[in-house]
C-alpha cells in the first residue's frame, strides 16, 4: 500500500478537527456571551453577541445606524460592545446620555484628553500628563474659544474668507466665459474654509494650500490611531502620515518661532499652549504636538459642516431662492449695506438677521453629524434602574466598574424614528428648526457635558459666513449629485460625504 494516501486521510482528518474544535470553541464563546452577568449583585450591560475574536462587531458598527437601532431593540439601551480587541460600554439613549454628562466627576473626560494628546498626536506622556494641562492649560483653552474671546479671531478668518472668495469668483468668472462654471463643490469648499480658517488661527504665514494632502491623509488615519489595541506595525502607515504633517507644521514654527510679531497673530488659544510649553522647557516636538489636534480640531469637521449644509441647500433650488432672499434683506438693514458689513457681524446679530440659514446649518448638524462622547469611569458606580427601560437592568440598573469607559451615541436620538425628533426624524427639512415646538428636542452634534466642542461658536460663524458669501455671489444650478454619508467613519462629529456634487456656477 502507497504511503500517499494514508498521510492524505490523515491530514484531511486532522484538518477535520481543527475545524471541528474551532467551531465548537466560537459556539460555546458566543453562547456564553448571552449569559446575563452579575457584579455586586447588580447586572452588568449586556454584551453584544459576535463571532469573530479581537474584530468583534468592528464591521457591524460601520452599518451606521441599523447596528444600534437593533441592538436598542435586542438589548436595551446601555450595552458592551466589543470591537478590534477593546470593550466599551455604549448608551444611545438621550436621558442616560444626558446622566453621564452631568457625572462629570465620575464620568471624566480629561483622562481622554491627555490620553489622545499622547496616543493620537504623538505628544510625549510626560507632557500630556503634565499636571500644567490642569492647573492652567484646559481652562485657558476653554476660556479662548468662548463666544466673548473669538472676536479677533473671527474677524480674521472673514478677512481671509473674503480674500479667497473673490479670487474664486474672478475664476468662475474667467473660467465660465458667461456660460457658468463646472464646481466640485466637496473639494473647491472644503479648500476655502480650510485655508480661511487654518490663516485665522496660524497666521497668513502658514503653508494652508501646502499643507492639505498630508493634513487630509491624516485625518484619513485617525480612526486607526484611535485605536488602542493594534499591533504596531500596522499603525506604522497612520504613524507616518502624522509624522508627514508634523513635519509641516515644525518646518512653520520654525520660522515664527522667534518672531514675536507673527506669534502675536495666532490663535490665543494656540499661543497660551505655545507660551506656556516653553516656560515649561517642553521640546519643539512637544509644542507642534500642541499645535497638532488644535489643526485637527479646526479642520476636521467645520469644513464638511459647510460643505453638508450647502449641498442640501442646492438640492432645493426654491430654498435657495428664499435664502437669497434672507441675506439681501440682512444686508439691506444694515449700514453700509455691503455684505462685507453682514459677514463682520458678530455670531448673535447673524443668528437674529439670517434665521432661515442658521436652521439649514442647525438640520445639517443634526442629520449629518455621528459624535461619540467617551468617559473614563473613575470609581464603581451605577447607572439608576429607572432610566432602564429594557433589558437585564431594567429597574434596578447597572453596575460599572472602576476604568471602564462609557461611550455616548448621541446621533441614534436625533435620527431615530421612534424618538423625540419624531417620524421624519431620518429626513432632511431646514423647517423643523423654525418650528418653536421642535426646540424642546434634544441634539448632541458638537457633544456634550465637559467634553463638549470648545469650537462651537467659531464653527457657527465660519459657516454662516460662508454660506452668506456664497449663496449671495453664485447662482447654482447641480448638474450631477451622488454625495451620501460616509457611515465607514462614525463618532468624530461630522459624518464626511462620499460622492461628489457637481454644480454649474455663475456670478449673479
Ligand atoms: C461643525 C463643526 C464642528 C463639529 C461638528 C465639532 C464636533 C466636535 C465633537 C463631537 C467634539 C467631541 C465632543 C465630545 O467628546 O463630547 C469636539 C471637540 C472639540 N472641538 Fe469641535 N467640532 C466642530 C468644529 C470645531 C472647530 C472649528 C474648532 C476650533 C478649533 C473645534 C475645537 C474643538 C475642541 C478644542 C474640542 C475638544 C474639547 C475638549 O476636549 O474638551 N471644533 N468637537
Amino acid at each position: 500500500m502507497s504511503l500517499y494516501p494514508a498521510l492524505s486521510s490523515m491530514a484531511s482528518q486532522l484538518t477535520w478537527t481543527v475545524i471541528l474544535i474551532l467551531a465548537s470553541y466560537l459556539l460555546v464563546r458566543r453562547l456564553s456571551q448571552s449569559r446575563v452577568k452579575y457584579r455586586d449583585g447588580l447586572p452588568i450591560p449586556p454584551l453584544v453577541g459576535n463571532w469573530i475574536p479581537f474584530l468583534g462587531n468592528a464591521i457591524d458598527i460601520a452599518r451606521g445606524d441599523n447596528f444600534w437601532r437593533e441592538r436598542m431593540s435586542a438589548y436595551g439601551p446601555v450595552f458592551r460592545v466589543n470591537a478590534m480587541g477593546s470593550e466599551k460600554i455604549y448608551t444611545v439613549d438621550p436621558s442616560i446620555i444626558s446622566w453621564v454628562y452631568r457625572n462629570s466627576k465620575t464620568c471624566d473626560f480629561p483622562w481622554y484628553r491627555r490620553h489622545m494628546s499622547n496616543h493620537v498626536y504623538g505628544m510625549s506622556r510626560d507632557v500630556a500628563f503634565s499636571p500644567v494641562w490642569d492647573e492652567h492649560l484646559f481652562a485657558m483653552h476653554h476660556r479662548a474659544m468662548s463666544p466673548g474671546m473669538i472676536g479677533t479671531l473671527s474677524e480674521r478668518y472673514v478677512d481671509e474668507l473674503e480674500v479667497l472668495m473673490s479670487a474664486w469668483t474672478k475664476d468662475v468668472e474667467a473660467l465660465g466665459n458667461g456660460q457658468g462654471t463646472l464646481v466640485d463643490l466637496a473639494d473647491s469648499v472644503f479648500d476655502i474654509m480650510y485655508i480661511a480658517s487654518s490663516k485665522a488661527f496660524f497666521s497668513s504665514s502658514f503653508p494652508a494650500k501646502e499643507s492639505i494632502p498630508a493634513f487630509k491623509a491624516f485625518d484619513q488615519s485617525i480612526p486607526l490611531l484611535l485605536l488602542e489595541t493594534l499591533p504596531s506595525l500596522l499603525m506604522s502607515p497612520a504613524r507616518r502620515t502624522r509624522t508627514d504633517l508634523n513635519k509641516i507644521i515644525m518646518d512653520w514654527w520654525k520660522t515664527i518661532r522667534e518672531d514675536l510679531k507673527a506669534r502675536e497673530a495666532l490663535a490665543p488659544s494656540l499661543i497660551g499652549m505655545l507660551d506656556t510649553g516653553e516656560e515649561e522647557g517642553w521640546s519643539d516636538d512637544d509644542l507642534v504636538s500642541c499645535a497638532l489636534p488644535e489643526l485637527w480640531a479646526l479642520e476636521a469637521n467645520a469644513p464638511y459642516a459647510a460643505v453638508w449644509t450647502i449641498v442640501e441647500i442646492v438640492r432645493r433650488p426654491a430654498l435657495y431662492d428664499l435664502l437669497y432672499e434672507e441675506i439681501t434683506q440682512a444686508i439691506h438693514s444694515l449700514s453700509p449695506s455691503h455684505l462685507s458689513t453682514l459677514i463682520h457681524s458678530t455670531q448673535p446679530e447673524l443668528l437674529a438677521k439670517c434665521p432661515g440659514l442658521n436652521a439649514a446649518f442647525q438640520e445639517t448638524l443634526r442629520l449629518h453629524t455621528s459624535s461619540f462622547s467617551i468617559r473614563k469611569v473613575m470609581e464603581p458606580l451605577v447607572i439608576p434602574g429607572n432610566l432602564i427601560t429594557s433589558g437585564p437592568g431594567k429597574g434596578v440598573g447597572y453596575s460599572v466598574a472602576k476604568d471602564d469607559d462609557i461611550v455616548c451615541v448621541t446621533r441614534h436620538g436625533h435620527v431615530s424614528t421612534d424618538m423625540e425628533w419624531g417620524v421624519t426624524a431620518d429626513i432632511w427639512d431646514h423647517t423643523r428648526h423654525l418650528n418653536a415646538n421642535a426646540k424642546t428636542a434634544q441634539m448632541w452634534p458638537f457633544g456634550g457635558g465637559t467634553s463638549m466642542c470648545e469650537g462651537r461658536h467659531f464653527a457657527s460663524i465660519e459657516i454662516l459666513t460662508f454660506l452668506i458669501s456664497f449663496i449671495h455671489t453664485f447662482d447654482v444650478q447641480v448638474v450631477s449629485d451622488n454625495m451620501q454619508v460616509d457611515m465607514t467613519r462614525v463618532g468624530l462629529g461630522i459624518i464626511q460625504p462620499k460622492g461628489k456634487t457637481i454644480v454649474r456656477l455663475s456670478r449673479r
